[in-house]
């Protein structure tokens, strides 16, 4: 059966991230589905300098479906499949995920459709990989992580090493993206591994 991931892009800085891991996965045959909040599609104006004034257009534009499948929701739309429990999604993704996303989760709110799914996963043991985007962390935000990592999420900061010795700001966002990739087993080619 098809490989069924979630994504949440959020208002933290680094929506290249989350546009890129989009982009990656829809290569392969798998049902990908993305949740922005409002604050992400700032950021998408901000960082990215789209014009989100349509925004099905962006999401046709920014998101093709290679071989995948992309499902579009919106925030307040608690009918998503991906709100329940009952539907069989394989992972979830929130890349990046800001401080207050984190905080909605750790602190069980599911006051968005994002958040909700969030819940979602960690009440039926599923994977929800968080890549978290702040500098510096102060305690609160510190819980936060512990709180969610003991939940059984992982925790991936968008740190990117520089071993493999990136040469362009390309290769430092495919660091990141491969990083949360392999948390998945999604196959991908987007850096070299050590001692490759
Ligand atoms: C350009 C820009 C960059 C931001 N970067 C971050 C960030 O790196 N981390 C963070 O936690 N919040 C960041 N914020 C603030 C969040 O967008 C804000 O806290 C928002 O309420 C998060 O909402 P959301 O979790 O619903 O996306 C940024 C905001 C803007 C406009």
């Amino acid at each position: 059966m098809k490989k069924i991931f979630v994504v949440g892009i959020t208002g933290a800085s680094g929506a290249v991230y989350g546009v890129r891991l989009v982009q990656q996965m829809l290569l392969h045959d798998y049902k990908v589905h993305l949740i922005v909040t409002e604050a992400g599609w700032q950021v998408f104006r901000e960082e990215l300098e789209w014009d989100t004034s349509d925004r099905d257009a962006v999401i046709q534009e920014h998101f093709p479906s290679v071989n995948g499948e992309l499902h579009y929701h919106t925030l307040r739309d608690f009918t998503a499949p991906v709100a329940s429990g009952s539907y069989r999604s394989d992972a979830m993704v929130i890349l990046p995920c800001s401080m207050g996303t984190m905080s909605g989760i750790a602190h069980g709110a599911s006051g968005n459709l994002l958040e909700r799914t969030a819940d979602v996963m960690l009440k039926e043991g599923k994977k929800l990989v968080i890549v978290p985007r702040e500098t510096p962390l102060n305690v609160i935000q510190l819980e936060n992580m512990t709180k969610l990592a003991q939940a059984g999420a992982r925790i991936v900061p968008a740190m990117p090493g520089y071993y493999h010795k990136p040469r362009t700001m390309d290769d430092i966002i495919n660091f990141v993206v491969g990083k949360v990739l392999d948390t998945l087993d999604v196959p991908h080619e987007l850096f070299r591994r050590w001692g490759e």
